[in-house]
């Protein structure tokens, strides 16, 4: 527990002077005897936002001190908000009382003038770091070979890429992995399918060919009258055991059309903008997981069981969780086990965060349970990082139904779709900037849309909702930041500058509000990284968004006042473009400078 003699961290400005300031407070009105209980570092996560914005910056709830103080909660508030402003006149500006709550509104000024050059010199993110922080892998995407990569697939790229930006920004050494799902049943049913019909692979586009060829490698098995399905499955075992075999035509052709997908993946992840430190592979991890069949079958933690091995969970309501099945090969969940001890070996991390979709949430729980029963301690610094599906305005997407939106095909919608907004520059911009913009918010508009929901949730794409230059989507909020760098280029053409030298004026409430957003971002992003929840972080962006551009609605920046208002504001101006492009780098956008 945080002491009143360790300084509070101070990335949030505000909330850290305000705590200080009311322990002051409450030392003048107890004759210097606050309760030890009462910390500032207690008041620190006491203190609420009020139900309004007009009722001040923050309201401390006084039930709590109550018992502490021996007073009754009103009491302590009407002493507290007569103790308080002569405690720091500069900072704080009005103080009122409702009832048990005391509303505590705080000197823009003084928040403008650590903010606006902070932020404009780049040292206010920088508070988010701390040395020593540990190594922390992130694994995401994780796609699989020989399948379809679908908008589904996007989710977990665009949270777990913008998840690996906010742990960096709070400075920890990440490692950005994949683990491609190279092996296995459905690889089986591929190369079976494309055998069994006699096709050829076209000479582009293969990756994809081989995930249609898969999804009715599937509806073909589904479909297949009762008395032929034994021996069709025998047929795709059989392709299995030659994949297998790791000799044979069929080998050299599971290896040939591997790299067909993979070579689909990294246009992806080039396209995106999605980076890997490593990838990781189910082909590589099968040998040490047969070697942690046997290790622990020796040891007596895995047991056999009806031909197979596996580990009884069934009294933690986990199940059986087989490791190897009755033909001698592993399982999905064995490869998990081998692939946790490599993480940990090889990159000396103390935290494993895998994205993977709510469907594995029952695998991932069995997973961990058996790395834990295995003795491997790191199992508790293991987490899964789960999230809802990505359905459609018309459904779960299903190759049945044929609604699956490819990956391709969602690219070439977004284009088509951005292409009509930016026509109107063709001519004036040059073809390789319209380019640019457009991939710009095509991978914003995705990304966003992505992960501004709660991660839990399920989602609806809607390809015009999140390409809409209005609402709580990316193109939006990419339009703000190029609004405001124009603004700043239009002052820069009438050498009109940005000025500190009068933040006071930044009085209105628009002002007031958009210096509250910007002091409480760098709570927003540890919050963020806390709870792994990225909708935070995007629901303050917006936030911020749409104030600021109330303020541009109502007040003039440009043609301002005074030659010291319009400084002032073009300072805020600057400062909260800064924020906004560092808070949307985070998110794993990059906005263009105009549109
Ligand atoms: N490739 C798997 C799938 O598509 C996801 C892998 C998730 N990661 C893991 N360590 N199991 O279902």
């Amino acid at each position: 527990m945080t002491s009143s003699s360790t300084p509070l961290s101070t990335i949030d400005f505000g909330r850290t002077t305000l705590s200080e300031a009311l322990h002051k407070a409450l030392a003048s009105i107890t004759d210097n005897a606050v309760p030890e209980a009462i910390t500032p570092a207690m008041l620190h996560t006491a203190l609420e936002r009020p139900p309004e914005a007009h009722l001040g910056d923050y309201a401390l709830p006084c039930f709590r001190m109550a018992k502490d103080l021996k007073r009754k909660p009103p009491e302590i508030a009407a002493a507290l908000a007569a103790a308080l402003p002569a405690v720091n006149p500069e900072w704080i500006e009005k103080v009122e009382t409702v009832g048990a709550f005391l509303n505590i509104t705080l000197r823009p000024a003084a928040l403008a003038k650590i903010l606006v050059p902070q932020l404009r010199e780049g040292t206010y993110f920088s508070r988010l770091q701390a040395p020593d922080r540990p190594r922390v892998m992130i694994e995401y995407s994780q796609p699989n070979t020989h399948k379809a990569f679908h908008v589904g697939h996007m989710r977990n790229l665009a949270l777990g890429d913008a998840l690996g930006r906010v742990y960096e920004a709070c400075g920890y050494p990440v490692v950005m992995a994949n683990y491609i799902g190279d092996e296995g049943a459905h690889i089986a049913k591929c190369l079976w399918y494309i055998h069994k019909t006699q096709q050829k692979a076209p000479a582009e586009r293969r990756g994809e060919w081989l995930g249609e060829m898969y999804s009715q490698a599937t509806i073909a098995l589904e479909d297949a009258p009762p008395d032929q399905v034994p021996a069709l499955n025998a047929e795709v075992s059989g392709v299995l055991r030659a994949i297998e075999s790791k000799q044979g035509p069929i080998y050299e052709e599971w290896k040939e059309t591997r790299e067909w997908s993979l070579a689909d993946f990294n246009d992806i992840y080039a396209w995106t903008g999605a980076r890997f430190d490593h990838v990781f592979y189910e082909s590589e991890v099968s040998e040490e997981s047969q070697r942690i069949v046997d290790e622990y079958l020796k040891s007596g933690v895995f047991v056999p069981s009806d031909g197979a091995i596996g580990l009884d969970l069934k009294e933690e309501k986990l199940g059986f969780v087989i490791v190897r099945k009755s033909d001698g090969n592993t399982t999905y969940a064995t490869k998990d086990l081998a692939l946790a001890r490599v993480k940990f070996r090889q990159y000396q991390i103390k935290k494993s965060i895998y994205v993977v979709a709510s469907e594995q949430n029952l695998h991932f729980k069995q997973v961990f349970r058996t790395l834990e029963k295995m003795g491997f301690s790191e199992a508790r610094d293991c987490f899964h990082l789960s999230y809802g599906m990505v359905t459609l305005p018309d459904g779960k997407m299903s190759s049945r139904k044929g609604n699956v939106i490819k990956f391709r095909e969602l690219r070439e919608r977004m284009e088509q779709e951005l292409d009509k907004n930016l026509e109107k520059y063709r001519g004036e911009w040059s073809e390789a900037e319209i380019l640019d913009i457009r991939r710009k918010l095509a991978v914003g508009a995705i990304r966003y849309g992505m992960i501004c929901s709660d991660p839990a949730k399920d989602i609806v794409f809607d390809l015009p909702d999140w390409l809409s230059f209005e609402g709580n989507t990316g193109p939006y909020l990419m339009y703000t930041y190029a609004r405001t760098r124009s603004i700043l280029r239009k002052a820069q053409e009438q050498a009109f500058l940005p000025s500190q030298a009068h933040l006071e004026l930044l009085q209105g409430p628009e002002e007031r509000e958009m210096l509250r957003y910007l002091n409480d971002l760098n709570g927003v992003i540890q919050q963020t990284l806390d709870q792994n929840k990225l909708s935070l972080l995007c629901h303050h962006v917006y936030n911020t968004c749409k104030v600021y551009n109330r303020f541009l609605a109502q007040v003039q920046v440009l043609k301002a006042e005074s030659a010291e208002a319009r400084g002032a504001r073009l300072a805020l101006l600057d400062a909260l473009s800064q924020a906004l492009r560092y808070s949307l780098k985070l998110l794993g956008i990059e906005p263009p400078e105009r549109m």
